[in-house]
């Protein structure tokens, strides 16, 4: 514990390792951890749920207005409910993965959602760690610490192969790059998140362990914030 209690904001494509970093830091520093992902993947999961067609806009956007969204922010259990029904875990399956760009690339979705995030972040003034693709920039662009993680695309297709399917052999690789591929691009279309904007530290992670990812998160913190 170091006494920073300011908002770490950090965006970077899937496979960048952010998620497992963030959580990481946030506990080291005795922050609170936001994964804005997962609330994309809840209206998602809603949206499939009720059976609405998800290239209706209008209707998924009133859908995500209307949800309760209730975000647990301890990095050692971060959990999603959605009215009430916990979806950490139901969330991660494929078809949630393969649907949420849909959802991800409307706009009104997006407002709701960044106006939650940004609710869920000033919340207690307690400092939290904020992870997604628009977090540096959009959602909280004012954040104490602003990074952005990369990764090159057969870093971020091994590490992705081994979450998936726990292991990197020739077919999961193949199977892992046709998924990422087609997300970033999809994602890509509404949120620059390959490119550190003004003032937005970079960090190549492909040639770094975890550990040392970890590592470089909190030199920076301490660097830009003034945490030991
Ligand atoms: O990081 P993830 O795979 O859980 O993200 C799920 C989807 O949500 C992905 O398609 C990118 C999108 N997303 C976004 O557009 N903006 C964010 N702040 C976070 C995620």
């Amino acid at each position: 514990n170091t006494g920073f209690r300011g908002v770490i904001a950090v965006d970077g494509p899937s496979g960048s390792g952010k998620s497992s970093v963030c959580r990481e830091v946030a506990r080291t520093l005795g922050l609170r951890y936001l994964d804005t992902g997962a609330m994309y993947r809840a209206v998602t999961w809603a949206a499939l749920d009720r059976g609405l067609d998800l290239t209706d806009q209008p209707a998924v956007a009133a859908l995500s207005r209307a949800l309760v969204l209730d975000v647990a922010t301890d990095p050692a259990s971060p959990r999603i409910a959605v009215d009430g029904v916990d979806v950490t875990a139901a969330i991660r399956q494929t078809r949630i993965s393969e649907n949420v760009s849909a959802i991800a690339t409307n706009l009104d979705v997006r407002s709701d959602l960044i106006a939650r995030q940004r609710a869920l972040i000033e919340e207690k003034g307690a400092g939290i760690v904020a992870e997604g693709r628009d977090i540096t920039t959009v959602v909280a662009p004012d954040a104490d610490v602003r990074l952005l993680l990369t990764a090159d695309e057969n870093a971020r297709i091994a590490r992705r192969a081994r979450e998936l399917h726990g292991n990197d052999d020739a077919a999961s690789l193949a199977a892992t790059h046709a998924q990422i591929a087609t997300r970033d691009a999809r994602d890509s279309t509404v949120v620059d998140f390959l490119v550190a904007a003004d003032g937005v530290v970079e960090i190549d992670t492909s040639p770094l362990t975890f550990e040392q990812v970890v590592a470089a998160v909190l030199r920076v913190v301490s660097e830009t914030a003034g945490a030991p």
